[in-house]
């Protein structure tokens, strides 16, 4: 049965009955495929799946990014259900930031290019929110998408750096059939602009083509996602970038693994995806 929770103390009491080990799955709501990928990867290695449904204000740079993000509480719940989750958290804001909270959880250089750059703000406030519910939770896994292939490395930094006991595992970015990565952000977009959509994919694809083909030169190879991505007009790249796997760095050769990684705005609407390489 699938319990929804409120406050700190209902989640802290149902979580002293359930069995280990814990699998907690944060987000912000509007769930799609994604997100129930997610959940029966925790369902799948863990006796107790706990979901974590929190539109956390602190990691949107713009307030209008925050209000207009998409929210359908009944929906998510059945979704949750559907899945088998054990405990939804679903607080308000002042629960999860008590009366005088002043903390903020700044990771270093991983969190600084691509979307630390283009987001002041973001991974502070992603890192913050989520080292608050790896706290609550003390889950022994908490697992995250790849789609979000930065905000996996700036967690996984945060949760050893901070000694926080639950271990980040990674799963695979799910797409729809042509290719675009599923986000909930996807919604914005207009019938054009989601039909230009999967450019993004076919980018990093053209680019992890020209990898296997020899290519080991990382400006030939974010050249060759730029030449995709201008194929189509609506499409205004943001960045496309081609990263030291581990540290984010810009490479100049790839010579070992790689992070080809973009953003693109279509209309009012900024979407993003990433290729690792191998
Ligand atoms: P949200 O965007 O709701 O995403 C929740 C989780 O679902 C993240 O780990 C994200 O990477 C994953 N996800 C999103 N789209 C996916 C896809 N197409 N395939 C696989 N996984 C996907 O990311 C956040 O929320 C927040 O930053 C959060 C971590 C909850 C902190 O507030």
């Amino acid at each position: 049965m699938t319990r929804v929770l409120r406050t700190r103390v209902e989640l802290s009491q149902a979580l002293a009955a359930v069995e280990r080990p814990v699998g907690l799955v944060p987000t912000m709501g509007w769930l799609h495929e994604g997100h129930r990928s997610l959940l029966r990867r925790a369902r799948g290695a863990d006796a107790t799946t706990v979901v974590t449904i929190f539109v956390n204000p602190r990691q949107f740079n713009q307030a209008s990014d925050y209000t207009r993000y998409p929210r359908d509480e009944g929906r998510d719940l059945a979704i949750c259900a559907e899945e088998g989750a054990d405990l939804i958290w679903a607080p308000s804001v002042d629960e999860v930031y008590v009366p005088g909270f002043d903390t903020t959880v700044s990771v270093g250089a991983v969190a600084e290019p691509l979307e630390g750059a283009a987001r002041p703000g973001h991974f502070e406030g992603v890192a913050t929110v989520v080292a608050i519910l790896f706290g609550l939770v003390r889950a022994e896994h908490a697992y995250f998408g790849q789609k979000d292939a930065q905000q996996v490395m700036v967690i996984r930094r945060m949760a050893l750096d901070l000694a926080l006991p639950t271990e980040v595992v990674a799963c695979p970015t799910v797409r729809e059939p042509d290719g675009l990565a599923l986000s909930s952000r996807n919604v914005h977009l207009a019938p054009p602009e989601r039909a230009a959509a999967p450019i993004l994919h076919a980018a990093l694809l053209a680019g992890r083509a020209a990898w296997e083909r020899g290519e080991r030169s990382a400006k030939a190879l974010r050249s060759e996602m730029q030449r995709v991505l201008a194929t189509e007009p609506m499409a205004r790249p943001d960045y496309v970038s081609c990263a030291d796997a581990e540290t984010l760095r810009e490479l100049d050769r790839v010579d070992g693994p790689c992070l080809l990684s973009l953003a693109v705005w279509l209309g009012a609407t900024r979407l993003i995806d990433n290729e690792l390489l191998p």
